[in-house]
């Protein structure tokens, strides 16, 4: 979204002649200070809170316009399919996104609307609670079988521990959910993670997916793409909601 335009602006300052770079860089707003404190602080209220998803239906109605009523996102990866996730890991994200330590430039503003911990429980626990909308990009190539095979093999060596078996995540761990999620969103986060331009991540985490290039990453992403997200599948009505 608005990262790549935002990293060319910072690549185009790093690489401007000294006489380019002053005027450049003081015309720029400061960086958004990170705050892993505030975060952590607000993730534990939020957890405290246990969350109501009858009430987080009308804080989530900020979020829609860009992860749809149906919490389906995009398919093109755009925007992350939200439903079903697990409310743990959508409130670390959440509280993260807020304090600055997930950057997301487009959604902070949006995320600063939800009132304080409460609100975060509540929208998390919403989310959770939506029926699985039916679909999602996936990875559409003449060789797709073979990288999903491969994917699999991968996925079964170096992330099940975390991510368990066919990607359903762990609540209790706060491990995401990652069956049936966007192939474009899967490759993208498991890139940023990789390379160090998403940071809010377990360090564990970070060691094992350095070790793979960006084909692996591929396959990875499309494996993960082609499973069914465990949770209850919407009526066919309700599937008509997204997009
Ligand atoms: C302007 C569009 C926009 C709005 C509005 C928006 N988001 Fe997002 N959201 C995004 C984008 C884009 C990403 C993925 C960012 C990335 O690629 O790192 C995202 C990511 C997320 C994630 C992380 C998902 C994951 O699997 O890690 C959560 C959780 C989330 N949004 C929740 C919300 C909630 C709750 C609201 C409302 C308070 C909201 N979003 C409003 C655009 C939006
Ligand atoms: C040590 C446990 C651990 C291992 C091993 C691990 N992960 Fe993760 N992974 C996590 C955690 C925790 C997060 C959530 C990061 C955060 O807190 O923001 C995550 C996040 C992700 C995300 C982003 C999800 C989203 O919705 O944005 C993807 C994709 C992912 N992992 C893929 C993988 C793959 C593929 C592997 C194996 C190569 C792997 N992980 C190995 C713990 C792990």
């Amino acid at each position: 979204m608005l990262k790549m335009p935002y990293l060319l602006c910072v690549a185009l300052i790093a690489l401007a002649p000294a006489w380019a770079a002053e005027p450049a860089r003081s015309s720029l707003p400061p960086p958004p200070e990170k705050s892993p404190s505030q975060a952590e602080a607000e993730r534990a209220l939020a957890l405290a809170e246990g969350g109501d998803a009858a009430a987080g239906k009308a804080a989530y109605e900020v979020c829609s316009a860009c992860h749809l009523p149906s919490g389906f996102g995009r398919r093109d990866g755009g925007y992350p399919k939200l439903a079903g996730q697990h409310a743990t890991v959508l409130i670390k994200q959440i509280a993260d996104i807020r304090a600055h330590v997930r950057e997301n430039g487009g959604m902070h503003s949006f995320a600063m609307e939800l009132r304080g911990p409460r609100d975060i429980a509540d929208v998390a626990a919403h989310i959770e609670s939506l029926c699985i909308p039916p679909g999602n990009g996936r990875y559409v190539m003449p060789d797709a079988d073979t990288r999903i095979a491969e994917g699999g093999r991968i996925f079964d060596r170096d992330c099940v521990d975390c991510h368990q078996p066919r990607g359903q995540g762990s609540k209790e761990k706060s491990y995401p959910m990652l069956a049936g999620q966007h192939y474009r969103y899967l490759l993208r986060q498991m890139a940023d993670i990789r390379d160090g331009y998403r940071q809010n991540v377990d360090p564990d985490m970070v060691k094992t997916i350095k070790k793979h290039k960006n084909g692996e990453l591929q396959s990875l992403a499309a494996y993960l793409a082609a499973l069914d997200t465990p949770g209850t599948p919407c009526e066919p009505v309700q599937a008509q909601a997204r997009k």
